[in-house]
């Protein structure tokens, strides 16, 4: 089927079951085109909580589609691509962080929204890249363990030195891989640049940045900066919204390596497989989405 014809049926499916296509700014560029609504984690899972659809098409990967079945139980919430997980995600389990709140009992757990329900329902609240600063302030306890990703969880920590925090060895596999000499590298090529990463990248990259932010607040710093060039530290998906909206701007990926496999899954294609064949359902054990809807609302109410 040519593209024309795969998005006409796109449309036509979506009126039928009254859907909305969501989309992570990482995905695909046919994808975000396509998609009613884009973002990062944060925004998405804020979206899903209030939308009014029957049907969420969520193009990203699976802890993302999980968060908003959690927000959401009402609603059918399909994920196109049944094998898109976060490799980091997969870190941290519920009964490895058991075993930990145990060694910590006087630690608030937060755990960021790159993990499964099971993981969020023994978690005090969740954050996202672009609140985790705000959430981890707003604890009342002093010892703070942060799970999956170290990397998020030492750039917070150096804001909030009076908070004790306890990492875990979780990272991104995309960002984590990326190092100092690639970011030397890149200001060599294009030294009028200004760089702007994400925060899952490893610390000695994230302290030689000019912006650390969310996908959503990577491309809203750019959006409104007056600078021409960036150098951008992030998964290369980023770069469709980043060029689309800012055509008199240069945009350089810091590195060639920054592609997350799972992200780059989903296709027209599985999108309108998933409207045609109504898959793949997200399903929940009702007592761990209570659970993880608690950490999810906690956060939600801190912004
Ligand atoms: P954002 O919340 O910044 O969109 O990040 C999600 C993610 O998976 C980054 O790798
Ligand atoms: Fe997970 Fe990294 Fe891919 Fe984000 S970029 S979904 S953290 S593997």
């Amino acid at each position: 089927m040519d593209k024309k014809n795969l998005i006409n049926k796109i449309m036509a499916l979506k009126k039928e079951h009254n859907a909305v296509i969501v989309a992570h700014n990482y995905q695909v560029d046919d994808v975000q085109e396509l998609a009613d609504v884009t973002g990062d984690s944060f925004a998405l899972s804020k979206y899903c909580a209030s939308t009014k659809y029957d049907v969420v098409v969520f193009c990203g990967v699976h802890f993302m589609a999980e968060s908003a079945k959690i927000l959401s139980p009402d609603k059918t919430v399909l994920l196109p691509e049944i094998d898109a997980g976060c490799p980091m995600a997969n870190m941290v389990t519920a009964e490895t962080l058991r075993k930990a709140k145990k060694e910590h009992p006087k630690a608030a757990v937060v755990c960021y929204i790159n993990s499964s329900a099971e993981v969020k329902a023994e978690s005090d609240i969740c954050c996202t890249s672009s609140n985790a600063l705000k959430v981890v302030k707003s604890l009342e306890q002093e010892e703070v363990l942060f799970v999956p990703d170290k990397n998020l969880g030492h750039y917070i920590s150096k804001q909030l030195p009076e908070k004790k925090f306890i990492f875990w060895d979780g990272f991104c596999v995309t960002h984590h891989r990326v190092t100092p000499e690639q970011v030397i590298k890149a200001r060599e090529a294009q030294p009028d640049a200004i760089l702007l990463v994400h925060p899952e990248c490893r610390p000695e990259v994230v302290e030689m940045a000019d912006f650390v932010g969310s996908t959503r607040q990577i491309i809203q710093y750019a959006n409104s900066s007056p600078h021409k060039k960036f150098i951008i530290g992030t998964e290369m998906g980023i770069m469709y919204q980043l060029r689309t909206e800012n055509p008199d701007k240069e945009f350089y990926l810091l590195a060639q390596s920054f592609v997350c496999p799972n992200m780059k899954k989903t296709s027209l294609n599985s999108v309108y497989e998933a409207l045609r064949d109504m898959k793949y359902k997200i399903e929940l054990d009702e007592d761990i989405r209570l659970k993880a809807k608690t950490a999810l609302d906690r956060m939600l109410a801190i912004e």
